[in-house]
């Protein structure tokens, strides 16, 4: 699918599925919006793409996922510079093993994991239903089939682990997705997530080096990791698919947690009042 003349957001693009995600969108000819919190990264991250490819367009604008204020912030630029966009890919992720805080005081892996990516489009759903076909692509994990919505204690502050946390994280973005598509039926804008795979990229940084070191040899390279998303993003096969989850480009049944209509109407409420929408 050419992309030529297309407006897409990929967050998280400065290392693994991300990048290479940035990399195949550009390719096709998009103008590539890419949130960063760290310019110096973002300059070698764009010296990279246009080494490979000249003609890419790509956009670096300033983006701190941990921080509301910072993603209202980026919205409001970008919707100075853009008055279309047709594709968000809601690529970054973290994998927080202790329990820090974001800028706004809320637990790191629910709050970059899935309240930014909750932020970030429902603030950039006007543009995508004015640009209408328009897609989100959501970025989950297999991960999530361990996960459970926690609404006594959503930020883990009794009994943190990083697995609950991220797996949490993780079964929230499907929530969101099915959520999403409900309320974007008929809008022509659609929503999907997906699982990766197991890939090496940065997000096991912060693991212990033997648990990194004996996952090695399984990991898929940062490359075959992001065809899923690509093939969401850009392939005419899922044009009118939405609320789904995929995995190796096919769709794939969550755990049952995931399709639970009150734990999705529930989380969405919770997560409104934590953004203040
Ligand atoms: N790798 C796997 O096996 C796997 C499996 C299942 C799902 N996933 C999911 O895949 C997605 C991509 O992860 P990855 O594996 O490619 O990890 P990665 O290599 O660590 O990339 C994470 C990206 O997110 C960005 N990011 C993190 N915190 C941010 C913040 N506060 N503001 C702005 N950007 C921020 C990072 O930017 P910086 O460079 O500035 O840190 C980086 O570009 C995640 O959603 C992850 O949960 C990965």
């Amino acid at each position: 699918m050419n992309l030529q003349g297309k407006v897409c957001i990929v967050t998280g693009a400065t290392s693994g599925i991300g990048k290479e995600t940035a990399k195949a969108i550009a390719a096709k000819g998009a103008t590539v919006v890419l949130p960063i919190r760290d310019s110096l990264k973002g300059d070698i991250l764009k010296d990279e793409i246009l080494k490979q490819n000249p003609d890419a367009i790509i956009d670096l604008m300033h983006c701190n996922l941990a921080s509301f204020d910072s993603i209202r912030n980026f919205v409001r630029e970008f919707k100075i510079k853009y008055d279309k966009l047709h594709l968000l890919i809601n690529n970054a992720g973290i994998w927080e093993t202790k329990r820090n805080l974001s800028e706004d005081g809320v637990e790191m892996n629910f709050a970059v994991n899935h309240l930014a990516p909750f932020l970030l489009t429902n603030l950039l759903l006007d543009t995508l239903k004015d640009s209408s076909p328009a897609r989100i692509v959501n970025v989950s994990s297999d991960a999530h089939r361990t996960g459970k919505i926690n609404f006594a204690d959503i930020e883990l502050e009794k009994s943190f682990s990083s697995f609950k946390s991220y797996s949490q994280s993780k079964l929230a973005n499907i929530l969101f997705t099915k959520k999403l598509s409900q309320l974007l039926k008929g809008k022509g804008v659609t929503v999907n997530c997906l699982h990766p795979g197991v890939v090496s990229t940065g997000l096991f940084e912060k693991m212990p080096r033997l648990v990194t070191a004996l996952m090695k040899p399984f990991m898929l390279t940062p490359a075959k990791g992001a065809e899923t998303s690509i093939y969401l993003a850009t392939s005419p096969e899922v044009e009118k698919t939405s609320g789904e989850y995929f995995a190796k480009k096919k769709p794939k049944k969550p755990a049952p947690e995931a399709l639970r209509q009150d734990v999705a109407n529930k989380l969405w409420d919770v997560s409104e009042k934590y953004v203040g929408l």
